[in-house]
């Protein structure tokens, strides 16, 4: 949020900085209204830059005094920094300012959480706690004194001294502003120690309140992994004598990799057994190692500015991802992975939001941490993998830490380290420039045993792109025969122009495809029930939408027979799609086939528990909804929601005789462990419960909700039990349980919201903001609440309209609050133009009523202008 009105920031017009910092000093008095922090900081004159002019930014703060190299000096102050005369040679500035945490509810820079002081620079935060030059490129060495009477006071790097009432860090690794970090409270450490693998012993802490100690021991095993980890997959090892992690209640976003001192939503780190879920514990590891990972994909080597963040995030989530895949089941990684790839990545890219992974402008970069940039951006370090080989991505990484450490990049530089004139990687920069998700169509023609496959591909214009070029697509396909079996190993075929065809000879004893010239028009499908099978975009080895036209024979073959795992899923998932669609439009019922196909993956021995659980998922109501698009219908989310009652409801029916021996033959008996085998039974058994309890209205659930000595049986049952005649008692019984939990009153409140039924959500959602524990300044507990109503599709979506005007009054009230959580929250009208025009009309008049409110902050200003188009 800036006071100045808001002004569009052009990559093109990037300039170096005018001013190097060699080292900064800071000096915090403490005070919750009303902190003193006083700055030294020595500047040379950047000789690459020809502008002189001396600019700092600074907001929301009171400036006491300015001094350069001793003397008293005059300033301009501006709406959000001010300008000096300063000599034209190195000079020392020295400034005090006060600044207000009490009253900082927008949580960036110094602010207040339950008693704690702590920090949140990224991306513009630190220019609230004092002038500086706050750009990413500006890096230097800081070293922080903070003086209070709180017990634990921390900072970046190592403690160098301290004292009754006051303690020194320093910093020795050249850092920007937006890396800086101060913590201040009541506090104990979870400790443990690590010693790398080039011999620093360091000593690792994990800082929360006394209640929570015992919630900190996953968190700590997840860090220690992760540097075991980073050592041994990409030969970087940790650089400090102490990692420190502090747990905060107030967090607008899940986690922040400041340098030492990585600072947690504390839902992204506190876990126990009996308040956290399976899915928790796996996304704590996966976040705790993506801020690990930080330390040398974007501390080490930063962005150059805010354009290049993709740099930094897509390459960090592409390594938290293969620290999953590695540490869990890597199918069952890469279905996780996708299905929150289209559920967020796609729907923004298919939206009026879409844009590049490297933008060219922005208004707020805090609406540019995105699905796209975190997402996407890792996607195509995934490509960046599959086109190189293992081998070859590995040493341009170990090339890009030894050019470019510590500095401030850009992707450019980046994609250079991997020899960009590398004929391989032709056109592959596109992907970063280039927004929007590519459509390939495949089409397949047989002339006796020779298979001919030509794909095109298209990606449909976006309002901020209006022409599209093609990209080199990676196509990972596989052959399996009618039993089943692999009649290739998986090929990586290039598709790099706008159409390109393939030729295999199926009879030859090593089948391989060829380049053949688009296929001839006299070819034809093959009916044969015995012709082989196309297992397509294996692995999701490129973040497209492929339609294939696979018939369901083929699509049944490949479900219970594929040897890549995900296209397994994928095909289950494809066969669900269809059926749902059909179902939802009134055309069609499930086929027996499917239903038996169906019955069979849940019951199949061969394939693990997490998959089954994950196969018998059914898509989202939003899945479906896309899907029902992108044919041309219009989608009506109740009809889908009736669609997925319906076929849960066939399913459970016909797959009624098994249910209760799965369910008991998957039970976990040994004592809880949050790994991928325990956790993988413990979500095939949720499934099946909620099948159950479509059957006996109940019974079964209930006595799991009161019996369960884990978090994740509890809430699955009580899940299961919202719309039984056992909710009311239940949740209220869960409630008496843990109103002392705020993790888990986060849960309770969620929970009702997101699996209310359709004429429910909003007023469920409404009853809930006037509950005595709702707390519109937590942005956990706002999520909790109005995130759900927004992620209830159906709910959501009502025809009445009363959930979108509900999500409006909240963001009008919450953008005074919080801007950057609203900002994000509006996204929840992205949709606007897939619904019917009633709906779509009502959703843009909410939007309209957002953008009229006075004082409506720069964040929230600029993505509802954008969603409106
Ligand atoms: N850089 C953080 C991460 O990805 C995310 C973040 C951005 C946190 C902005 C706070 C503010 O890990
Ligand atoms: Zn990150």
């Amino acid at each position: 949020m800036k006071d100045a009105s808001p002004q569009t920031i052009y990559l093109a017009d990037y300039t170096v900085p005018a001013y190097h910092v060699d080292s900064v000093h800071l000096t915090f008095q403490l005070h919750p209204t009303a902190t003193r922090v006083t700055s030294k900081i020595a500047f040379r004159p950047n000789p690459e830059s020809a502008d002189r002019a001396f600019y700092l930014h600074g907001e929301h703060m009171k400036l006491i005094s300015a001094r350069i190299d001793g003397q008293p000096v005059d300033v301009s102050l501006t709406p959000d920094g001010l300008t000096a005369d300063v000599p034209d040679a190195p000079f020392i500035w020295e400034a005090e300012v006060e600044i207000d945490p009490q009253s900082n509810t927008a949580l960036e820079g110094l602010y207040l959480s339950n008693g704690m002081f702590c920090t949140q620079c990224e991306a513009e935060g630190f220019r609230r706690i004092t002038y500086y030059p706050d750009r990413p490129d500006v890096m230097s060495v800081f070293t922080v004194r903070i003086m209070s009477d709180l017990p634990v006071l921390l900072s970046n790097g190592n403690p160098t001294d301290s004292g009754d009432g006051w303690a020194e860090w320093h910093d020795p690794w050249p850092k920007p502003a937006y890396l800086f970090a101060l913590v201040a409270g009541d506090l104990v450490a979870h400790s443990d120690s690590f010693t790398t693998s080039e011999g620093r012993d360091v000593a690792l802490n994990i800082y929360v309140r006394a209640d929570d100690i015992d919630k900190c021991a996953f968190g700590m095993e997840a860090l220690k992994a992760s540097m075991v980890w980073d050592e041994r997959v990409y030969g970087r090892a940790y650089d400090l004598d102490i990692f420190n992690i502090v747990a905060v209640d107030d967090f607008n976003m899940g986690a922040m990799e400041n340098k030492g001192l990585n600072i947690f939503n504390s839902s992204a780190v506190l876990a126990s057994p009996e308040t956290a879920t399976d899915a928790n514990f796996e996304r704590i590891e996966a976040i705790i190692a993506h801020e690990y990972f930080h330390n040398w994909t974007g501390n080490r080597i930063t962005c150059r500015d805010w354009f290049q963040l993709c740099l930094k995030e897509g390459l960090t989530v592409f390594r938290d991802q293969q620290f999953t895949a590695d540490t869990r089941d890597p199918a069952v990684a890469r279905i996780n992975d996708v299905n929150a790839l289209r559920g967020r990545q796609f729907r923004e890219d298919a939206g009026p939001l879409s844009h590049a992974v490297r933008p060219d402008s922005f208004v707020e970069i805090n609406n540019f941490y995105t699905a796209t940039i975190y997402e996407k951006g890792a996607e195509i370090i995934r490509m960046l993998m599959t086109i190189l080989g293992e081998e070859d991505y590995y040493k341009g990484l170990t090339e890009y830490f030894d050019r470019h450490d510590g500095q401030a990049v850009t992707i450019e530089d980046f994609f250079a380290c991997f020899g960009d004139d590398d004929p391989r990687l032709a056109g592959f920069s596109r992907w970063w420039h280039q927004s929007g998700t590519p459509h390939v169509t495949i089409e397949q023609a047989w002339q006796g045993s020779e298979l001919t496959l030509t794909a095109r591909q298209e990606t449909p214009p976006s309002a901020q792109q209006q022409h599209k070029e093609a990209l080199p697509i990676p196509l990972a396909v596989g052959l399996i025969d009618a039993d089943g079996r692999d009649l290739t190993p998986t090929s990586v075929l290039m598709l790099n122009d706008t159409t390109q065809s393939w030729t295999i000879d199926t009879r030859t004893t090593t089948p391989a495809w060829r380049d053949t010239n688009a296929s001839a028009s006299d070819q034809q499908n093959s009916d044969a029930s015995d012709a082989p099978t196309l297992s397509l975009n294996r692995g999701f080895a490129a973040p497209i939408i492929l339609h294939a036209d696979q018939s369901e024979n083929d699509l049944l073959r490949l479900m219970a027979h594929d040897s890549d795992t995900f296209s397994a899923w994928e095909a289950g998932r494809t066969l669900a799609l269809n059926t749902l669609g059909d179902m939802a439009r009134g055309i069609k019922t499930p086929s027996d086939a499917y239903v038996d196909a169906w019955c069979l993956s849940l019951r199949s021995e061969d394939r693990a528990p997490a998959f089954r659980a994950l196969a018998s998922a059914l898509p989202s109501t939003m899945d479906i909804a896309t899907h029902l698009k992108s044919q041309g219908h219009t989608p009506d989310p109740q009809a889908i929601y009736d669609a997925r009652e319906t076929l849960s409801q066939q399913f459970a029916e016909a797959a009624q005789d098994s249910l209760q021996r799965l369910f008991a033959q998957h039970q976990v008996t040994q004592s809880y462990r949050p790994d991928a085998e325990q956790s993988g039974k413990r979500a095939l058994c949720g499934r099946i419960l909620g099948l159950i309890t479509r059957l006996d209205g109940g019974a079964e659930a209930a006595k799991q909700h009161a019996n369960a000595d884990n978090m994740t049986s509890q809430l699955t049952a009580l899940g299961c039990l919202i719309g039984t005649e056992h909710a009311t008692k239940s949740l209220e019984a869960f409630y008496q349980q843990w109103a002392h939990e705020r993790l888990v009153i986060d849960k309770w409140f969620g929970i009702q919201i997101g699996q209310a039924a359709p004429a429910d959500a909003s007023k469920v959602a409404k009853f809930l903001t006037e509950h005595e524990a709702f707390n519109v300044k937590n942005p956990n507990r706002f999520r909790a609440t109005l995130g759900a109503l927004a992620a209830n599709t159906a709910g959501f979506h009502t025809a009445g309209g009363s959930g979108y005007a509900l999500l409006a009054d909240w963001l009008i009230t919450l953008d005074g609050i919080n801007p950057q959580t609203t900002a994000r929250m509006t996204s929840a009208f992205e949709t606007w133009a897939m619904w019917d025009s009633a709906r779509g009309e009502k959703m843009r008049v909410e939007m309209k009523r957002i953008l009229s409110t006075p004082n409506l902050s720069s964040d929230t200003t600029e993505m509802i202008t954008r969603i409106l188009g």
